[in-house]
Order: structure tokens, then sequence, then C-alpha cells
């Protein structure tokens, strides 16, 4: 009630029942309230509607669930809305999508908008604030939260936050950067997984990108073919597949450094995140290898929901089942992740220690732990 009095909207006469419907007159009868999704908001706010429609942001319940790990975790961590399900729950539904989550037991959420501007302020000044981000950008795989607020960027926010900056001084946000113009549509280049299409020119960074691709599943690992899979990541726009689409969003980028620095500056600056990017992916590739020369040899045992003997980052910590798969999904999910984002996000710290150190630790690892394995195969093939 406090919230919604403080809105906007309780002073142009957007009431309880503009947005939950007239029948519901009490707790009693609070089963008929209209729990509105975001096509309420559509009636009033269609440009903010139509942009969010075609951002990231409408993908996110259904990328979740087109994972298989998805369908291997307990329901709680999905459609009961913590774990996966507490960061992926925006997007608009359709009518099938909420059936499921209502047939599982679950009370599913209708609405995006509210993840940013929380109800019932509805305020924009709160989406504004970083903050708003922190909740989901932050973390294992994603630690934009922690890159930012500890780069050159975030502190000078909060000191300027704090009064001891000049209200006009420079200090970029993720919403600056990420929603130029107070734009819903959010897309960045290379995106989550940090693999794109075509292929690079520089041929070992090409063999290495492939060999990545098969390890997400979208490339046959004997054949290198497309697989089925390939589909699901075009359909929920997982990774850029065009130069093109790739180059329209780094432009974007650029024109929003170029708001604070010089425009060479900017695309130097990204240009050494892209061939970051190629480094990691030596250091990927080969770990990758190793752990696939178990399959081939049979030292790992082709779990039964796997496509193929090959290792599958799609199924997070669950891959194979053995130590060693782990260790290479953390290399790719945790640290990988960590290195390249930390060079966007302009942070030393997550870009060395918390990225580039511990993949060259993980690939020692993977080395180390594929020696042994092998040692003990063999004795053990020769004891019988
Ligand atoms: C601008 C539209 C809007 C207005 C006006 C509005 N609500 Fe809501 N309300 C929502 C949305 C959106 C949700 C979340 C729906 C979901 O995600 O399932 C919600 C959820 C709720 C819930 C259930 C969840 C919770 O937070 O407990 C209650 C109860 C509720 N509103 C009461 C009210 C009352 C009382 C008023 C008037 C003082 C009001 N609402 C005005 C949009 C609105
Ligand atoms: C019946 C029309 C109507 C509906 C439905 C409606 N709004 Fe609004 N909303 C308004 C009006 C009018 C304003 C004030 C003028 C403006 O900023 O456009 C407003 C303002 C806002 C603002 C800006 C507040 C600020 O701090 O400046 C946000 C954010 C917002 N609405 C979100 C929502 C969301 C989310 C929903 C759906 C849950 C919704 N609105 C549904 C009419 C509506
Ligand atoms: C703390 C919130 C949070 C949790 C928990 C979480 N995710 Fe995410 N996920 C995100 C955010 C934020 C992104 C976008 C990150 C980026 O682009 O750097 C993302 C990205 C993704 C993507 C890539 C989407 C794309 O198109 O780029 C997939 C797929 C995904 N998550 C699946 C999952 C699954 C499955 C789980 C549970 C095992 C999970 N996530 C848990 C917040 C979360
Ligand atoms: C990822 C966070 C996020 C989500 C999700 C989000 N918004 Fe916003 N919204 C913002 C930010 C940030 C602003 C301020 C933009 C600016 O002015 O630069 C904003 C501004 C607005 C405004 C005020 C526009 C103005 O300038 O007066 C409205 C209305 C609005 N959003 C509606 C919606 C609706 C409707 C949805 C769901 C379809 C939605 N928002 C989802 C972050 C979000
Ligand atoms: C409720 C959780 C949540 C909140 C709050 C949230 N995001 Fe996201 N964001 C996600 C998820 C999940 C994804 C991946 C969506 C998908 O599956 O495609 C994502 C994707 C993105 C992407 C696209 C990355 C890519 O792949 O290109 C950007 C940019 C982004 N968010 C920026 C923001 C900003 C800026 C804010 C704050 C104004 C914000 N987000 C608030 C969960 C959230
Ligand atoms: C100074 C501008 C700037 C600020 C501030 C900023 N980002 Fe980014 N962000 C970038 C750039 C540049 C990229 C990489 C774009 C590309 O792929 O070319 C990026 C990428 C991302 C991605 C996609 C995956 C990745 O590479 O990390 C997400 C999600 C994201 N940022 C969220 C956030 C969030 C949340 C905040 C605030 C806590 C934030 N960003 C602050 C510039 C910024
Ligand atoms: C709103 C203004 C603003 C925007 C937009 C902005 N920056 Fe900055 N940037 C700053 C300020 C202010 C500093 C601190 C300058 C100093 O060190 O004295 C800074 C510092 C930096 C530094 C030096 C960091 C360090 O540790 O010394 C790099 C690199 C950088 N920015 C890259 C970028 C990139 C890349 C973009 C676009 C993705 C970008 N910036 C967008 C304002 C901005």
């Amino acid at each position: 009630m406090a919230d919604w009095e403080s809105s906007q909207h309780s002073k142009e006469d957007v009431t309880c029942s503009v947005c939950h419907g007239e029948v519901h007159q009490g707790a009693k009868d609070s089963k008929l309230a209209l729990l509105p999704d975001e096509r309420l908001c559509a009636a009033c706010h269609e440009e903010q509607f139509n942009q969010f429609a075609k951002g990231k942001h409408n993908f996110g319940w259904t990328s979740m669930n087109a994972l298989p790990v998805t369908h291997v975790e307990p329901d709680q961590l999905m459609e009961g809305g913590r774990g996966c399900g507490g960061c992926h729950n925006m997007g608009i539904k359709s009518e099938a999508q909420k059936k499921d989550q209502r047939v599982k037991g679950y009370r599913y959420q209708n609405n995006s908008c509210d993840e940013c501007h929380t109800r019932h302020s509805f305020s924009k000044k709160e989406a504004l604030d970083p903050k708003a981000c922190q909740q989901c950008h932050m973390g294992y795989d994603h630690p934009q939260w922690e890159m930012w607020e500890s780069s050159k960027h975030g502190p000078r926010y909060c000191v300027k936050e704090r009064g001891k900056l000049p209200k006009n001084a420079a200090a970029p946000t993720c919403q600056f950067c990420h929603m130029p113009d107070g734009s819903h549509t959010n897309r960045t280049a290379w995106g989550f997984l940090g693999v794109r299409l075509p292929l690079p020119e520089d041929k070992q960074w090409a063999a290495d990108r492939v060999t990545i691709l098969k390890a997400l599943g979208v490339l046959n690992p004997e054949t290198g073919e497309p697989t089925a899979r390939l589909e699901a990541v075009k359909a929920v726009d997982l990774v850029r597949l065009t130069e093109e689409a790739w180059r329209t969003e780094r432009e974007k980028m650029v024109n929003r450094c170029k708001q604070c620095h010089s425009e060479k500056y900017a695309r130097e600056q990204l240009a050494m995140g892209d061939s970051i990017m190629q480094k990691t992916d030596r250091l990927l590739a080969e770990a990758i290898e190793i752990v696939a020369g178990l399959y081939k040899d049979r030292i790992i045992k082709k779990p039964d929901n796997y496509a193929f003997a090959y290792p599958d980052f799609l199924y997070f910590m669950q891959t194979g089942g053995s130590y060693i798969d782990q260790v290479l999904f953390q290399m790719y999910m945790k640290h990988r992740m960590r290195t390249y984002q930390a060079f966007f996000h302009v942070n030393p710290d997550y870009a060395y220690w918390y990225g580039w150190g511990m993949m060259t630790k993980d690939l020692g690892e993977i080395k180390e732990l594929a020696k042994t394995m092998r040692a003990t195969a063999k004795l053990e093939k020769g004891g019988h």
C-alpha cells in the first residue's frame, strides 16, 4: 500500500483495480484478483514493452528451460524460483509455460517489469540505480556487479552518490552502457557464452572455437556438423550468428564509451577484450581435448543422457559425473567467464587472479588428473 502510494501510478489514478480487476473485493476472495503480466503494462507503456520484447531479458525463462541441466536438477531450483529460476524469471510467458508451472504446484511469476521497478512503487529512479541489477548479475559465472563495483567506473559512481563529486561528474552505470537512452532492449556483442559465428580467420583460434562448440554440444564431435542443439541456441538468441549482428552491438557500445573517452581509446580497450578471448580459448581447448581423450579411450564412460562420448558443458556441474569433468566445467563457466568479462568491465583483479590465473591452475589440475586416471586404468587392465 505504502509502495503504491509512493508511485506515479497513485497520482495518475492507476488504482488497484486497473491492474488487478474489479471482481476481487477483499482478503476473502483474493483468488479472484488478476495477477497482471507484462501485456497489461503494455496498454499504457507500449514503447518499453516493445523494446523489452526484443531484448535478451525476454528470453530468460525460455533459455533456462532449453538447457539439458534444467531437467536433471530439482524443480525447486527451477519453477520454485530459487537457483536458476530465481534469476531467469523474466520473459513474457506463453499460456503453456504458465500451465507447466501451475501443474508442478508452483506459483508462477507473471510479470518481468517488476524485476527492476519493484512493485508497487514501479519507480524509474529505483531502476536507474545499478543495485537494480545486482541480484542477478553477480556471483559465480557473471560477477558483473562485483567487477563494476571494484573497477574505476563503479567507485566513482558511489563517491558521486555520496555527494563527494559534482552531480554531473562522469561515472557510467550498468544502465548507461547497457540501456542507452532508456532502451529496454538489452544485448551485447559477445554475449554470455563468449562464442560467436562466423569462425575467426586465425587458424588456431578457429580450431579452438570449434572444440569449444563441440563441448557446448552444438557441433557433432565426430563429424563437426551442426547438431539439433544449434537450433535451440538460435531460438533463444544465445550467440550472435553473423558478423553483422556482432558488429551492430559492438558499435553501440563504442558509442557509449565515446561519451567520456576518445573513440580510439575505447576501440583499443574493447579489442583487448577480444584478443584475451582468443588466448582463453587456447587454454580451454587444450583442456577439453585432454578430457575428450579420456572419453575416447573409455577411461570416462559416456553417461546415458549424453548424445556423444565427449564433455558436455550444458549439463553444468552434472557433467559426466566425473571430477575431471567438473574441473573442466569450472574452467569454462567460472574462470574463463571472469577473465574476459573483466576486460570488458575494466577490472584488474578479476582479469588475472580470479580469471586467467585460475584457468592456468585448472589446466594444471586437469593434466595431473588425466595422468593419474590413465595410470590407474592401465593398472586395472593389467590386473585382470
Ligand atoms: C500498475 C499495476 C498495479 C497496480 C496499480 C497494483 N498492482 Fe498489485 N501487483 C501488480 C503486479 C505486476 C503484481 C505481481 C504479479 C505477478 O508477478 O504474478 C502484483 C501483485 C500483487 C499482490 C500479490 C503479490 C504480493 O506482492 O503480495 C497483491 C496482494 C497486490 N498486488 C495488491 C495490490 C493492491 C492492494 C493494490 C492497490 C493499492 C495494487 N496491488 C495495485 C501490479 C499492480
Ligand atoms: C492505465 C495505465 C497504466 C498501466 C496499466 C500501467 N501504468 Fe505505469 N504509468 C502510468 C502513468 C500515467 C504513469 C506516469 C506518467 C509516465 O511516466 O508515463 C506511469 C508511470 C510508470 C513508471 C515511471 C515511474 C517514475 O518513477 O517515473 C513506471 C516504471 C511504470 N509506470 C511501470 C508500470 C508497470 C511495470 C506496469 C504494469 C505492471 C504499469 N506501469 C502499468 C500508467 C499506467
Ligand atoms: C544469480 C542469478 C542466476 C542464477 C542463479 C542462474 N543464472 Fe543463468 N544467467 C544469469 C544472468 C545474469 C545471465 C546473463 C549473464 C551474462 O550475459 O553475462 C545468465 C545467463 C544464462 C544463460 C545464457 C543465456 C544467454 O542467452 O546468454 C543460460 C542458458 C543460463 N544462464 C542458464 C542457467 C541455469 C540452467 C541455471 C541454474 C543451473 C542458471 N542459469 C542460474 C543469472 C543467473
Ligand atoms: C532490466 C531492468 C528493467 C526492466 C526489466 C524493465 N525496466 Fe523499465 N526502466 C528501466 C530503467 C533503467 C529505466 C530508466 C530509463 C532511463 O530513463 O534512462 C526504465 C524506465 C521505465 C519507464 C519510464 C519511462 C520514462 O522515461 O518516463 C517506464 C514506463 C518503464 N520503464 C516501464 C517498463 C515496463 C512496462 C517493463 C516491462 C515490460 C519494464 N519497464 C521493465 C529498467 C527496467
Ligand atoms: C531478475 C534477474 C535480473 C535482473 C534484475 C537483471 N538482469 Fe540482466 N539478465 C538476466 C538474465 C537471466 C539474463 C540472460 C537472459 C537470457 O537467458 O537470454 C540477462 C541478460 C542481460 C544482458 C544481455 C547479455 C547478453 O547475453 O548479451 C544484459 C546486457 C543485461 N542483462 C543487463 C542488465 C542490467 C543493466 C540490469 C539492471 C538495470 C539487469 N540486467 C537486471 C537477469 C537479470
Ligand atoms: C563502461 C560501460 C559498462 C558498464 C558501466 C557496465 N558494462 Fe557490462 N559490458 C560492457 C561491455 C563493453 C561489455 C562487452 C560487450 C561486448 O561483448 O562487446 C559488457 C558485457 C556485459 C554483459 C554480457 C556478458 C559479459 O561479457 O559480461 C552483461 C550481462 C553485462 N555487461 C552486465 C553489466 C552489469 C550488470 C553492469 C553493472 C553492474 C555492467 N554491465 C556495467 C560495458 C559496461
Ligand atoms: C560516463 C562516463 C564514462 C563512460 C561512458 C565510460 N567511461 Fe571509462 N572511465 C570514466 C572515468 C571517469 C574514468 C576514470 C578516469 C581516471 O582514472 O582518472 C574511466 C576509466 C576508464 C579506464 C581506466 C581504468 C583504470 O583502471 O585506470 C578504462 C580502461 C576505461 N575507462 C574504459 C572504458 C570503456 C571501454 C568504456 C565503454 C565500454 C568506458 N570506459 C565508458 C568514465 C567513463
